[in-house]
């Protein structure tokens, strides 16, 4: 009997499981490949079928993947958009065809707010803000800085410069010196720290550097040790993830904070995704997951 009760106990699940397509933006850096394992695994713990697809940064490949997502009918689309722009034509072919997309991590501009249900996220102006206050306290409200941009048009890159300089604002002996993209990799961080190590002789009167990851920094920490420099000390080295090397570089003094961006994300959206589509409601538009600040004492 009980081996009868378990197969028709499977035979439900399953009959009831819930088909999930999953955009990925790609596996830059060390927090995506984390958060990426994160929705897989708990898929399963919800009995939810995801369907994943990796786009490797290339916003083609998400529409790609979405269209491929509708033609076979799954019950919700999750997507983590690569950029802002350009997602108003797909969105609307998912709505035709009854399909509910939800945004995770990184948010889209569209001209209907009603193409998605909702979007379940960290306040990545809230990390900037968080970011530029621990520099202005730390600095004294006096710092040139250096920036290492994410992935142009992209929501973190946008809203963390955003959050980050309306703090530094405040500040008038604060201000970016040298800003430029590193695309959210440590070869990209390495790349932009080298140049400005040339443009700013050896960063003569740099205070600090703010990248929008750790990636970049942890890049950025290696251009400025081949130079001699001594990054966590001549320099205030502050970024966002809270990923496990960057722990170890404030234990190691090379770096000095870091905002810690979730990646275990699946308990907070697969329940709702659940939960909607056993009885369809209007949510609130953005579902905000916590960020706190850690430094190296
Ligand atoms: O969208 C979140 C950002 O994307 C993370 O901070 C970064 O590491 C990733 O590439």
């Amino acid at each position: 009997a009980g081996a009868a009760f378990a197969v028709s106990a499977l035979v439900c699940s399953t009959a009831f499981a819930q088909t999930i397509g999953f955009s990925q933006v790609g596996s830059e850096g060390d927090w995506r490949p984390a958060f990426s394992a994160n929705m897989q695994e708990s898929a399963k713990d919800y009995g939810i079928d995801l369907k994943f697809a990796n786009a490797q940064g290339k916003q083609e490949e998400q529409l790609r993947a979405v269209r491929a997502f509708i033609a076979q009918g799954v019950d919700a689309i999750i997507i983590a958009p690569v950029v802002v722009t350009g997602w108003d034509q797909v969105l609307q072919e998912a709505k035709e065809a009854e399909i509910p997309i939800f945004l995770v991590d990184r948010d889209v501009e569209v001209k209907d707010p009603s193409l998605y249900v909702t979007r379940i996220s960290a306040d990545f102006n809230l990390e900037g803000k968080l970011a530029g206050a621990w520099l202005a306290a730390e600095s004294k409200g006096t710092c040139k800085i250096v920036e290492l941009q994410g992935t142009t048009g992209s929501a973190p890159a946008i809203e963390r410069k955003k959050g980050f300089e309306a703090v530094i604002g405040q500040f008038p002996a604060m201000e970016i010196v040298a800003t430029q993209s590193g695309d959210f990799t440590t070869e990209g961080g390495k790349k932009v720290m080298e140049a400005f190590i040339k443009s700013t002789n050896n960063l003569d009167g740099i205070c600090a550097s703010f990248a929008h990851n750790d990636n970049m920094q942890l890049g950025a920490i290696q251009a400025m040790k081949e130079a001699g420099l001594k990054p966590g000390k001549d320099v205030l080295m502050v970024s966002v993830d809270y990923v496990p090397a960057i722990v170890e570089a404030l234990k190691a003094g090379e770096a000095n904070a870091s905002v810690e961006l979730r990646s275990a994300v699946g308990k907070f959206i697969y329940p709702v995704i659940l939960d909607y589509l056993k009885s369809p409601q209007e949510l609130p538009k953005w579902i905000v997951i916590p960020s706190d600040l850690h430094t190296a004492n």
